[in-house]
C-alpha cells in the first residue's frame, strides 16, 4: 500500500551522500579548546577520575603541544595541579612568577608555533582550602579581595605569554577591574574568555581529584559564587553584566546541561560564545563506555554537535585530541 503524501522528509536521508550535503552543523578541529592538566612531576600520569585524560610534565609539554597543533587544534587552557605545600589560604603562587602554570607558558611561548594559550584565572588550584577566593571574616569569599589579586594574576599571565585570560571565579565586577589593569599595563591585546554563567555544577567533581583541589572529598560548596542550576534569569544578567564590562568572549559552563542558556546567548550577544564541556560530562561518558553501555565516540561526537547547534563558537573539551583528526579543516 502507498500513500500519495505530498511531504516526504525521508526522501532528503536516504543516502550518506544527501546525508553529508544537508548537514547543518559540523564540528571544525578550531572549533575546540583543549585543557591541559599539568604537574610538578616528571613523568605522564593519568587522572583516575577521566580516564584518557593525562597530567603532564613540564618535560613533556612542548612535544606534545606541537603534536596536538599538528592534528589541527589551534587553543589549549592550562590547568595546574601543584603540591599540596605549596598552597595556602590566599593561594599565594598564583602571583609567583616562578610557579608551575608561568614556567609552562614560557615553554610554549618558545615553541613559536600559532595557537592561543589560554590562562583559567581562579585561586582554586592555590588555595588549601580549595575555594577559589580569599575567605573573609564572614567565613565567606571575599569578593573584592579576590578580584584585586585575580587581576595582579591576569598581568603575570599577559607578561608571562598567556594570550587570553578566562576569570572562571564568578566574583561581581571582574571583568572590568582586569580590563582597566590590563590596559593600564599596555595589554590591550590580552582577550578576556569570561566564565559568566558559571553553574554550581556536581559535573566539576572529577577536575577537582585532577587539580588536587577537592580536599579529599568531592563536595565543596560554591553556592555563594557559582550560579544556580535552577536560575536561568540570573544566568542571563551575569551575562549581561560581562559583556557590559568588555568580556570579548562570554561563556557558559557546564555546556549539555544548560544549552538552553547557550542558545539565548547566542542570540543576544554579538561576542563569541564559548561553552565548557566540564570534566563530569567527559567522565559520565566514559564510565558508560567502559562498562559498553554507550558508545564512547559517538556519544562523544553527538554531545560536541548538540553544543555547537546551540549556539556555541568555541567548546572547551576534553575530547579535543581525540577527535580532532577525525574532523575536518
Ligand atoms: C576553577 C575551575 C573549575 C573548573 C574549571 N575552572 C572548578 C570549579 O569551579 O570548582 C571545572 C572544569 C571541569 O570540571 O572540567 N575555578
Amino acid at each position: 500500500m502507498t500513500f500519495e503524501f505530498k511531504y516526504r522528509p525521508r526522501r532528503l536521508r536516504k543516502t550518506s551522500a544527501v546525508l553529508s550535503l544537508l548537514q547543518e552543523t559540523r564540528l571544525l578541529p578550531s572549533d575546540l579548546i583543549l585543557p591541559i592538566f599539568i604537574h610538578e612531576g616528571i613523568e605522564v600520569e593519568e587522572v583516575d577520575s577521566m580516564p584518557g585524560v593525562f597530567r603532564w610534565p613540564l618535560n613533556r609539554l612542548a612535544e606534545q603541544v606541537a603534536v596536538w597543533h599538528a592534528s589541527g587544534l589551534r587553543a589549549f587552557a592550562l590547568f595546574p595541579k601543584i603540591s599540596p605545600k605549596n598552597k595556602d589560604p590566599e593561594g599565594s603562587q598564583i602571583l609567583n612568577p616562578d610557579s608551575l602554570v608561568y614556567k609552562a607558558s614560557r615553554i610554549l611561548k618558545e615553541t613559536a608555533l600559532d595557537f592561543v594559550l589560554i590562562a583559567d584565572l581562579a585561586l582554586d588550584p592555590y588555595t588549601s582550602h580549595g575555594q577559589d577566593g580569599i575567605i573573609g571574616k564572614d567565613g565567606d569569599v571575599d569578593n573584592d579581595l579576590t578580584v584585586e589579586i585575580l587581576a595582579k594574576a591576569s598581568v603575570l599571565c599577559a607578561r608571562e605569554g598567556f594570550h587570553w585570560v578566562a576569570p572562571s571565579d564568578m566574583m561581581d565586577g571582574r571583568v572590568g577591574v582586569i580590563r582597566k589593569v590590563l590596559d593600564q599595563e599596555s595589554f590591550h591585546y590580552t582577550s578576556i574568555l569570561a566564565y559568566s554563567a558559571k553553574f554550581c555544577s556536581a559535573y566539576y567533581g572529577p577536575f577537582r581529584n585532577a587539580i588536587g583541589s577537592s580536599v579529599n572529598k568531592l563536595r565543596i560548596d560554591k553556592s555563594t559564587y557559582q550560579l544556580n542550576p535552577s536560575n536561568c534569569r540570573e544566568a542571563k544578567r551575569e551575562l549581561i553584566l560581562d559583556d557590559s564590562e568588555g568580556a570579548d568572549i562570554l561563556m557558559i559552563k557546564p555546556a549539555e546541561p544548560y544549552l538552553d542558556i547557550i542558545q539565548w546567548a547566542k542570540q543576544q550577544f554579538t561576542v563569541p560564545i564559548a561553552a565548557y564541556q566540564v570534566s563530569g560530562e567527559y567522565s559520565r561518558i566514559c564510565a558508560a563506555g567502559k562498562l559498553g553501555w554507550l558508545d564512547q565516540d559517538a556519544c562523544a561526537m553527538e554531545s560536541l554537535l548538540s553544543i555547537k547547534r546551540a549556539g556555541a563558537d568555541l567548546i572547551l573539551t576534553y575530547f579535543a585530541d581525540r577527535i580532532a583528526h577525525s574532523l575536518g579543516k
